[in-house]
């Protein structure tokens, strides 16, 4: 295990942000993970696990461990009827995971296909697109904990699942670092296929005859579409959460503004885009210097070169000024902001 010191975090982050760690190592085991979190103790330092860096806004130099973690492998744990156990390491990545799982014949995950990051991280913050979270299919978490290099074992009830959320993200936060996560598959297609732009590109075929692969297809075509890659155009996906409100603000608020986007939600709540009101506000295709709103979606800011990660926050905070100043709404930055 080698401590690098001073390590820039440029290629680690996809924001390509330039920022160093006072130390990094990538391990590669529990075994390395367990002696990094003793070399941090002695050293005085926290422990920042960092997955491939697509959830982050590194607005300054790291003062820690950061633990980058290269553990590989993904084992059939088990096997009932239709259903399958999965257990993948921390360190995978999780399209590589789906793409692998349909090729075995096991179904779940085809509409989350193309999301950027680790299988380590995918928990933190319920990893979800077109009509499906990692909820659905998490059986547990096994983690680490930094503070006396104790296992833990996380249910997917203890994990307290929401809309971009779990447990990780407050009472846990900082607190453990995951190693591995068991899923549940199904060797019998369920196609969930409601999103509204599934919908309307399955919208001419016939349903019966539609696969896992279909979807998968579908997926990585609408996201290549509409959603910059970083590796050319550096960003971290969604930039806010698309907020959740009353029902009675929602109806409200599409009666003022026809035609915004509004999902309802199983505890009555409604989900609104934010990239709808973000856009209408005017800002989509915004730059100044090398920080901007992408011209294809207003919900993703880029850094087109040399910007800052203060150039960044400072853009979100003048969007979500606009947006609560317009629609009377505070919208949620979604990445982990480190400043
Ligand atoms: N829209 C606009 N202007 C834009 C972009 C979108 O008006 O510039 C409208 C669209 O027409 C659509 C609505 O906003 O009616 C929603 O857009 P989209 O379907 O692209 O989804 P999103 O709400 O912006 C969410 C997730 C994405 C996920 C997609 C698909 C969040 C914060 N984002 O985006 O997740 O891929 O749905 O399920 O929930 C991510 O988390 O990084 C991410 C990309």
């Amino acid at each position: 295990m080698q401590i690098l010191r001073g390590e820039p975090l440029q290629p680690y982050n996809t924001l390509s942000f330039q920022a160093r760690a006072a130390a990094l190592v990538r391990v590669g085991s529990d075994e390395d993970l367990l002696a990094a979190f003793r070399w941090a103790a002695e050293h005085g330092l926290p422990v920042v696990p960092l997955g491939q860096g697509s959830n982050v806004v590194l607005a300054k130099d790291l003062d820690a461990l950061v633990v980058r973690q290269d553990t590989r492998g993904i084992e059939i744990i088990g096997e009932v009827d239709d259903r399958v156990s999965l257990r993948v390491a921390a360190g995978e990545n999780w399209h590589a995971l789906v793409q692998w799982t349909l090729q075995q014949g096991l179904y779940g995950l085809q509409n989350l296909a193309l999301i950027p990051g680790t299988v380590g991280a995918a928990p933190i913050q319920n990893i979800g697109a077109y009509g499906v979270e990692l909820q659905s299919c998490l059986l547990r978490v096994h983690a680490l904990v930094i503070a006396d290099g104790r296992s833990l074992t996380l249910s997917n009830a203890d994990c307290e699942f929401g809309y971009r959320d779990s447990v990780i993200k407050h009472s846990l936060r900082d607190k453990l670092v995951i190693t591995a996560v068991d899923l549940q598959l199904s060797r019998v297609p369920e196609l969930s296929i409601g999103y509204p732009a599934l919908a309307e590109a399955f919208a001419q075929a016939d349903a019966g005859s539609l696969t896992p692969r279909d979807v998968f297809n579908t997926v990585v075509s609408i996201r290549r579409g509409k959603l910059p890659d970083p590796a050319v155009e550096p960003n971290a996906g969604s930039f806010f959460k698309n907020p959740l409100v009353p029902a009675e603000q929602a109806r409200v608020l599409i009666a003022q503004f026809p035609g915004l986007p509004a999902y309802p939600q199983q505890d009555g709540r409604v989900k609104l885009a934010a990239a709808w009101m973000i856009d209408h506000c005017g800002w989509k295709g915004y730059r100044q210097d090398d920080i901007g709103i992408h011209p294809e979606h207003a919900l993703v800011l880029v850094n087109y070169g040399n910007g800052t990660g203060e150039q960044l926050l400072s853009l979100a905070s003048a969007v979500a000024a606009a947006v609560a100043d317009i629609f009377g709404i505070q919208l949620v930055i979604e990445p982990r902001v480190y400043r």
